[in-house]
């Protein structure tokens, strides 16, 4: 019997990490020192927790809600690969999400 991993590997900015399942992917940003500032701590009022997805993992996320849309569309910089990484959930589906945290 196989067992869900307590935590996934992602790569940010060439540098992989370790991300616990269960957290947003800004909690596990910010847990491994990545500088991310997400003020609002994932209330969805700040938008510096933006990050642009590498590769298809835009296609296979599921898509931002409307409030999250909203707050994309407001940022500079933003383009089709833009997320706010407090809204996306570690699982073990994102296994080898790549992403690249705006400067
Ligand atoms: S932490 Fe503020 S919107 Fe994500």
């Amino acid at each position: 019997m196989t067992s869900s991993p307590a935590t996934v590997t992602c790569e940010a900015d060439g540098f992989s990490f370790d991300a616990e399942v269960g957290a947003s992917l800004m909690v596990a940003l910010k847990a491994t020192g990545f500088a991310i500032e997400a003020s609002c701590e994932g209330s969805l009022a700040c938008g510096t927790c933006h990050v642009w997805l590498r590769d298809d993992w835009s296609s296979r996320l599921p898509a931002p809600d409307e409030d999250e849309r909203a707050m994309l569309a407001s940022l500079p910089g933003a383009t089709p690969a833009s997320r706010l990484s407090c809204q996306i959930r570690v699982t073990p589906d994102i296994a080898g999400l790549a992403l690249d945290i705006p400067r």
